[in-house]
């Protein structure tokens, strides 16, 4: 009998070898991974191998991940196990995926939670955070955690740090696709991370930009959920308003493996939650990965956003999508104007800045005083370690001004809660009254250009990769839409997907 198991476990080892029946690691998604756990031609354990291989390899050059798990391999084996032993976990959705978590995300596992910041290392958490709990219970691997410049972005104005894609922990931060490439307000680890094959899916935050501009810089999908579909407990808060968690995979189908493991109520963010979960539909959202997706839908073009010069890339490319969008049945409706665009674009003057650091400073030392352990206990003192550890937290380059401007502020009062009605009703004016009047399923806009537009009140957007500039730079395409929009979302962008098919793996050049 064990000879026999022996031979057949060499007849299985040549046919792996043989190659046409080898697993395919490069580009994977979870629907070929879950094939592959089926049909023996891969086992958890060697796609979290194949991962921590690639991390090794590539993030040196990259740095797009913080921390690798040193439990991922024993999560696997164990995945393996229950596999092969028929164990009923094994039915869960994401069972023996690999998934990388912003470190922004708490974890309760030997992985720091830090927000890229030297100040919280060493902070022991209570808990996983929700999403996280969710995540196990769907079987997922936690690899690691990604890095995340976007601490340092917190600390100097929203264009410098993050501009730079730097954090005291995690190094410097490049776009796999042209290494010179300016990196966005807080293009991080997990979109590069999931372009440059580093995991199989990734987990981000967003409060304004944090998901869909990585992610349209990156050339993968970006999911930024309407606020509350997605539990924010254990999450290093921004803005209890506008925070929401969301998927940045290579494929909209993967997204949406993800997103469906980690929407739905939690006791921890219960107001948000419970007000949302009247949008979760109740067999999920695969069955919204339709071909025929774009057929039937009605795409408003807002003015302002596809002024590209002639002949460029862009504006060539941009015409032939907005032409297969037609072709595939969708109903484009362009030159619709934004009520105040200038005034929704003015994140001064619309006095969002002054209410955000209001927010984070209360936000913030809630998330602190509920930590088991920390060095830190307030944005006080994450201010004055700063000043204590200067070169390592890079003051002189980026500053802590914007640390310094929330400190400053006094909480929600009369004054923010003004600014905050007054950003509901830009909103409410601009894109929600466009898209009611013309009875729209999305507004369509590049890159993450959108985010201004959907961010005051916790409006979804899906990014999709859309082509790549005269430089190979890429650039992508966004579908927003109203609260509870997901599902006419990921329609359109899996049909677009399709259609287009416009991602290609990095090139890593120069
Ligand atoms: C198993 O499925 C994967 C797709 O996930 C495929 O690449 C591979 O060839 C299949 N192997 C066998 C032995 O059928
Ligand atoms: C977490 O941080 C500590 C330092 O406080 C370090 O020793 C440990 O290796 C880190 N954990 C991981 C998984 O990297
Ligand atoms: C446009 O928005 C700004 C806020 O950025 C506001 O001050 C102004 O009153 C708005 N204008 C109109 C016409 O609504
Ligand atoms: C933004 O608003 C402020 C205050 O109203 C104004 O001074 C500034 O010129 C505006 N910026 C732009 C780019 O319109
Ligand atoms: C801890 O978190 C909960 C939920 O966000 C919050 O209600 C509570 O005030 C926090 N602070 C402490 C000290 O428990
Ligand atoms: C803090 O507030 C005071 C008084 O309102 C102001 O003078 C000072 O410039 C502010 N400092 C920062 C860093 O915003």
């Amino acid at each position: 009998m064990a000879r026999l198991r022996a031979l057949l476990t060499l007849a299985v080892l040549a046919l792996v070898a043989g190659g046409s029946c080898a697993f395919e690691f490069e580009e994977a998604t979870i629907d070929s991974i879950l094939v592959g756990f089926k049909n023996g031609s891969l086992t958890s354990t060697a796609l979290v191998r194949y991962y921590l291989d690639q991390i090794t390899r590539l993030n040196p050059l990259l740095h797009a991940v913080i921390e690798v798990n040193p439990d991922a391999l024993r999560q696997a084996a164990r995945a393996d196990a229950e596999r092969s032993t028929g164990h009923h976990r094994a039915a869960a959705g994401l069972h023996g995926v690999p998934l990388l978590i912003k470190d922004l995300i708490a974890t309760r596992d030997r992985l720091n939670t830090t927000a890229g910041s030297l100040a919280l290392l060493g902070s022991v958490v209570r808990r996983d955070a929700g999403v996280v709990a969710r995540l196990r219970r769907a079987g997922a691997v936690v690899l690691g955690k990604a890095n995340l410049p976007e601490w340092a972005n917190f600390r100097s104005a929203r264009s410098a740090g993050g501009l730079h894609g730097w954090s005291a922990r995690g190094g410097q931060s490049r776009d796999p696709y042209v290494l010179s490439a300016n990196l966005c307000g807080s293009s991080t680890g997990s979109s590069i991370a999931a372009a440059a094959n580093m995991a199989a899916v990734t987990l981000r935050t967003e409060t304004m930009d944090s998901i869909l501009c990585p992610a349209s810089l990156n050339s993968v999908v970006g999911i930024k959920p309407t606020v509350g579909l997605t539990s924010r407990s254990g999450v290093i808060p921004f803005s209890s308003r506008q925070d929401t968690v969301g998927p940045i995979c290579r494929t909209v189908a993967d997204a949406v493996h993800v997103l469906d493991a980690i929407v739905g109520y939690d006791a921890l963010d219960a107001a948000a939650t419970k007000a949302a979960s009247k949008y979760i539909p109740q067999d999920g959202y695969k069955q919204f990965l339709k071909i025929e997706g774009l057929n039937g839908k009605r795409i408003g073009i807002p003015n302002g956003f596809f002024d590209f010069t002639d002949g460029t890339e862009r504006q060539i490319v941009y015409k032939q999508h907005l032409n297969t969008m037609k072709q595939y049945g969708a109903t484009v409706i362009e030159n619709l104007d934004i009520a105040n665009l200038s005034g929704i674009l003015n994140i001064t003057g619309s006095g969002l800045l002054n209410v955000l650091t209001a927010e984070f400073k209360f936000n913030l030392n809630n998330y602190l005083s509920n930590l088991s352990y920390s060095p830190v206990h307030s944005l006080a003192e994450i201010i004055a370690f700063n000043n204590a550890h200067p070169v390592e937290e890079k003051l002189k380059e980026y500053g802590q001004q914007v640390l310094l401007m929330s400190e400053n502020t006094t909480g929600i009062g009369t004054q923010e809660r003004t600014i905050i009605r007054q950003l509901e009703e830009l909103s409410e004016n601009g894109i929600v009254k466009l898209m009611t009047e013309h009875r729209l399923d999305a507004i369509l806009t590049p890159d993450s250009e959108a985010t201004p537009l959907i961010a005051y009140i916790g409006l979804p957007g899906i990014v999709v990769p859309a082509g790549y500039d005269e430089q190979g730079v890429p650039f992508s395409i966004c579908y927003s839409g109203l609260k509870g929009y997901e599902p006419r979302l990921i329609e359109m962008a899996y049909a677009f997907e399709q259609t287009t098919k416009a991602r290609k793996p990095p090139m890593f050049k120069n």
